[in-house]
């Protein structure tokens, strides 16, 4: 049942190129330049007057939301606040008259996230659900939503459930610019381009699984990791060190890399492997002189580059290279060789990837 794979992590990795597809199956159609949510239709109009969304999840669910939160911003120009459940729920939050309230999960069944949708929903919000687990109690408890369609998801490390929700989350995100008029033709139709080639691009990163693995043996008995990011690239830093550190019990830290100078800094040195995700995108040049800092404290770095990049080879210790994608897609594409990096050490160390220690699959308690 793990298809040939020695664990369900690395199955449900390698299977994203198909459940990216599927969660935009019969909602993106490129050619005719049209996307379409079958359960939000009647909520579009709302959604595009929103004054504001409030996000909410926790773990890798609540990364996707910090992901989306750029995405509705940029395209829809909807203020959005991205909140973990587990606080949301004890702060009496100011819910408005307008206001929309999101709620990723994988499972439908985080005992946190319900709670916080029904103090939501006491208060009038309207609430749309982004949940991959149909008939789950999250999926019956929101007004409507969105499913991501990734299939089950047996591992415990979120993987594939993770590029389902920002996929979906970007479709919500572009249907709403679209109603509202803040996304011009041209990006609107380019983007879906851009999202029909995400497969192909995940694809095209997983045959660099071997590389990965090479590094993956050099840094297996790392005590410590710092994961470095900017815009959207910030919420996939956090991402790729969750993973680490759920599956191979190694701590790790995600921060936006600018973020460095303020204290974490003083942690570099040449024990301190930093994964940088340096793609070309609008923050490159930012990221290209944080990884100088790094470096000048003799720091280790391992950049996630964009193909062709001859500049960083020259100054990190190693380079992953992922397709060029447009820049609000790329944690699309980034995370996949953060999520191969933590599943390979985890695996040279011995650790039980699929089950690890402490965790559950759904967080049903507090
Ligand atoms: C991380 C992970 C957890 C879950 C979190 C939320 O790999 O699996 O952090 O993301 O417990 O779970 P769902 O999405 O089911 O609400």
């Amino acid at each position: 049942e793990k298809g040939g794979f020695d664990h369900f992590m690395l199955k449900e990795i390698f299977e994203q190129p198909r459940s990216i597809g599927d969660s935009m199956r019969g909602r993106v159609k490129a050619d005719e330049g049209t996307l379409q949510l079958g359960g939000l239709s009647d909520y579009m109009d709302k959604l595009a007057k929103s004054k504001r969304i409030v996000i909410i999840g926790c773990g890798t669910s609540w990364h996707a939301g910090l992901v989306a939160e750029y995405i509705f911003e940029e395209l829809a120009r909807i203020p959005v606040e991205v909140e973990y459940a587990s606080e949301f729920r004890y702060r009496n939050p100011i819910i408005k008259e307008g206001d929309i309230v999101i709620a990723i999960s994988q499972s439908g069944e985080t005992a946190d996230t319900l709670a916080a949708i029904e103090l939501a929903k006491s208060k009038g919000a309207l609430i749309f659900g982004v949940c991959n687990v149909v008939g789950s109690s999250i999926a019956r408890a929101t007004h409507a939503g969105a499913f991501t369609h990734a299939g089950p998801e047996i591992g415990v490390a979120s993987t594939k459930a993770f590029t389902a929700q920002v996929t979906v989350l970007t479709l919500i995100a572009l249907a709403a610019a679209k109603r509202k008029g803040t996304i011009s033709d041209s990006l609107f139709r380019q983007l879906l381009v851009e999202l029909e080639s995400i497969p192909a691009k995940v694809e095209k990163v997983l045959q660099a699984a071997d590389k990965i693995k090479e590094i993956a043996y050099i840094f297996t008995y790392a005590r410590n990791f710092i994961y470095l990011g900017r815009g959207l690239n910030f919420p996939v830093a956090l991402e790729g060190a969750l993973k680490l550190k759920e599956i191979s019990y190694i701590h790790a830290e995600g921060y936006p890399a600018a973020e460095m100078k303020h204290g974490p800094i003083a942690l570099i040195d040449e024990d301190m492997p930093v994964v940088v995700i340096a793609t070309k995108d609008n923050s490159y040049e930012k990221v290209v002189s944080n990884i100088q800092e790094v470096k000048a404290r003799k720091g280790r770095v391992i950049a996630i580059t964009t193909e062709g990049d001859t500049y960083l080879p020259g100054i990190v210790d190693f380079t992953i290279e992922i397709p060029k994608v447009h820049d609000i897609l790329m944690p699309l594409v980034s995370v996949v060789p953060l999520q191969l990096l933590a599943y390979d050490i985890a695996v040279m160390r011995g650790r039980n990837v699929d089950q690890p220690r402490n965790l559950a699959k759904s967080v049903t308690v507090e």
